[in-house]
């Protein structure tokens, strides 16, 4: 089928676009970048419309024109605490912009890119030490900027469900990690070190140098590879029948500490430097968003599971790095 990826070239949908064109769809991806960077093994595959999705009329001109079944929205700005106009304009008004060319071009889904950031900050049960999974209909709990525009977003996809032939779903993903995430995310002023923790993790060892965090070895988090969030998303554009539910968490449903990851790291980079010292909240957040997704939404309808643990993670994350591919 034809499917428009919006924010394809960057971290995430580099690797969507890879997915839905080994499933054998035709992909065109609306972006408001050229940089190819993170494509370029694909390029000539994918057919590339420049322009922003906060543009409603250049938007719907461009998706009526490509007339896809399907569009999978990715795009979205990830420094909403320094920024929220800008944050609310893209993440929910370009949502809404993104839902209404999908209705007028007569798509028939939507596929958005939500996040264990609708939860909120972790707090009781659902952080240390008990991490209680958390289920796609628990309460979401928004506090920060960016939370709250994921989870508006939400509400924007559920209202044009409800009220257009449109069938609307979001991905609530775990914390991802995997190649592009550094180059893309690294530099966010306070925030990019907090999210591009375990990446840092793997690059820095691949090129020989030492990383080193004085605290948070038994911090745990719900890791997920990027390439299985790829893997879920093809899987969601792909399915035949109606889904069953608005909202999917796309987690691993497992807590593992930083420490565990270190160690699988040393297992697959035997002569990496990795310092990681004891304790929680290793990047002194004011509050935690570390936390477990329940996955079995994706099973029991799907049949999905992760198929990169850790190990696995870092040998292809380690292997895409070394041939100076990310
Ligand atoms: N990275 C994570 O850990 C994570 C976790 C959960 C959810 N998500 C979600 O996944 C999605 C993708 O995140 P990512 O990490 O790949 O980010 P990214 O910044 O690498 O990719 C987003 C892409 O959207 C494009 N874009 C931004 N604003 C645009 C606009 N106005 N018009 C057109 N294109 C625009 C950017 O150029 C970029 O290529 C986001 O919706 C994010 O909220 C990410």
């Amino acid at each position: 089928m034809r499917v428009v990826v919006t924010g394809g070239l960057g971290m995430n949908g580099s690797w969507v676009v890879r997915n839905l064109l080994d499933r054998g769809h035709e992909v065109a991806v609306f972006e408001n970048r050229e940089d190819l960077s993170l494509v370029e093994d694909v390029a000539d595959r994918i057919e590339l419309v420049v322009g922003d999705i906060c543009d409603a009329d250049q938007l719907t001109a461009a998706v009526s024109a490509l007339r896809p079944e399907c569009v999978v929205h990715v795009a979205a700005f990830v420094d909403c605490e320094r920024d929220p106009h800008t944050a609310i304009a893209v993440n929910v008004g370009g949502t809404a912009h993104v839902c209404a060319a999908a209705a007028a071009a007569g798509a028939r889904r939507v596929v958005y890119t939500s996040s264990k950031a609708v939860y909120g900050p972790t707090t009781g049960k659902r952080g240390f030490p008990a991490y209680e999974p958390i289920g796609e209909d628990d309460d979401r709990r928004p506090r920060g900027m960016y939370d709250i525009t994921k989870t508006a977003a939400e509400d924007v996809l559920n209202w044009y469900g409800r009220t257009t032939d449109l069938e609307c779903v979001s991905l609530r993903f775990s914390t991802i990690y995997g190649p592009g995430k550094l180059q893309r995310h690294g530099g966010l002023a306070g925030f990019g070190q907090q999210i591009s923790t375990y990446s840092s993790m793997i690059e820095l060892p691949a090129s020989g140098r030492p990383f080193v965090l004085d605290h948070g070895g038994e911090e745990r988090d719900d890791l997920i590879y990027v390439l299985d969030v790829a893997d879920a998303v093809g899987l969601v554009v792909s399915a035949a029948a109606p889904l069953r539910h608005r909202a999917y968490n796309v987690s691993s449903g497992r807590a593992t500490s930083l420490g565990e990851f270190a160690g699988a790291i040393r297992r697959v980079i035997p002569d990496a430097v990795l310092d990681v010292g004891p304790g929680l909240n290793p990047m002194d957040a004011k509050e935690s968003a570390y936390m477990v997704l329940d996955g079995t939404r994706m099973e029991e309808e799907f049949g999905w599971r992760p198929s990169y643990d850790p190990e696995r993670a870092i040998r292809h994350y380690h292997e895409h790095v070394k041939a100076g591919r990310s």
